[in-house]
């Protein structure tokens, strides 16, 4: 079982030496390893069960310290990164020859961030190297945002967990990437699109699920909880399933003829920042309970709600 801890000074000793550590972040919780080192980084991949064609992103604690790893740095992404590192923004760049192939599944980009959390930038800035970190959930699964959610899923195969207290964004961080120097957005997350667009202008979204993911999590059944989500109008779905054994989820509607622990709203004052930090939470809460079903409905298609719309359509395996 791991520690679980707020201390700095293991956490180094830990990745110092080659380990594995729950690393806190605004976003989710992080499965860090040392990025420089090849063993960390394959053991980051069977520690979670990951397939070997979904690369890492490299965390540290400012654009400075990350630059001996990309190539090139274009104006579009300098202006992103001035906006909102630290924060919930991950960015593809050309990558350098310091970056092991294991770490970008052989892509000649690698991923790049900041985190906006505390202890995660006091950890980076004393630490000489930048760290790989994936979500720290076994692969497929709920995304982590609490300590107690990685000891849940990794706590046997990992020794520390730095305890940040509860992932205040909730949703993994937006990638961005620049092909032939078009800013796209390979995944939708913690920084809106609306957001990303002030700073640089219009942009293309590519986040379609493929089986060969050009980034994210971008495969087809991902965050996925046990029960089977149902996405529409919850109202008509609650007539439809009546008698069968299942839960609601909104996100701030509750209904009259559902039992009040049967239902999971996400944020009482249906404010969609409140939402992102609670859904895979929530999801996690259904599932200890099991129910067959999950009715469940669309996020507004605005701010963190696409982010949000994005993550449930993977959970409810619709591509
Ligand atoms: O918020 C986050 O980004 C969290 C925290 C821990 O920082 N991390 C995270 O990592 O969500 P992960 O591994 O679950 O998702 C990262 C995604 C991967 O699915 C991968 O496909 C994409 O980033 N990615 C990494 N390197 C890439 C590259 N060179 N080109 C395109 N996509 C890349
Ligand atoms: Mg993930």
């Amino acid at each position: 079982m791991a520690i679980i801890d707020s201390s700095i000074a293991k956490a180094k000793e830990v990745l110092d030496k080659g380990g594995l550590i729950g690393l806190p972040t605004e976003t989710v919780y992080g499965l860090a390893g040392n990025a420089l080192d090849p063993k960390a980084a394959a053991h980051i991949f069977e520690v979670k069960a990951r397939p070997s064609f979904d690369p890492l992103i490299v965390h540290s604690d400012s654009l400075e310290r990350l630059s001996p790893y990309v190539k090139d740095i274009p104006e579009a992404a300098q202006k992103l990164a001035d906006a909102f590192w630290p924060g919930s923004l991950t960015m593809v760049l050309p990558r350098s020859e310091k970056i092991h192939d294991l770490i970008t599944s052989g892509l000649d980009t690698v991923a790049v961030r900041v985190p906006k959390h505390q202890l995660a930038l006091n950890l980076l800035s004393q630490l000489d190297f930048p760290v790989a970190a994936p979500s720290a959930n076994p692969f497929g699964y709920i995304s982590p945002t609490s300590a107690q959610h990685v000891q849940d899923g990794l706590g046997e195969k990992i020794d520390y967990i730095l305890d940040g207290g509860d992932c205040f964004v909730g949703v993994e961080s937006t990638i961005v990437g620049f092909p032939n120097g078009i800013p796209t957005i390979y995944r939708k997350g913690g920084i809106p699109v609306e957001e990303i667009e002030k700073v640089i202008g219009k942009v293309e979204v590519n986040a379609q699920s493929s089986s060969q993911p050009q980034a994210p999590g971008m495969l087809h059944r991902h965050y996925a909880p046990n029960a089977q989500l149902l996405l529409g109008d919850i109202k008509k779905m609650i007539e439809e399933y009546k008698g069968k054994d299942f839960v609601t989820l909104s996100l701030s509607s509750s209904f009259d003829n559902v039992p009040e622990e049967n239902q999971f709203t996400l944020s009482k004052e249906g404010d969609l920042n409140e939402a992102a930090r609670n859904l895979f939470k929530t999801l996690r809460l259904i599932d200890k309970k099991n129910p067959s079903f999950i009715l469940g409905e669309w996020m507004p298609e605005e701010g963190l709600g696409r982010a949000m719309n994005d993550r449930i359509k993977r959970a409810a395996a619709l591509g």
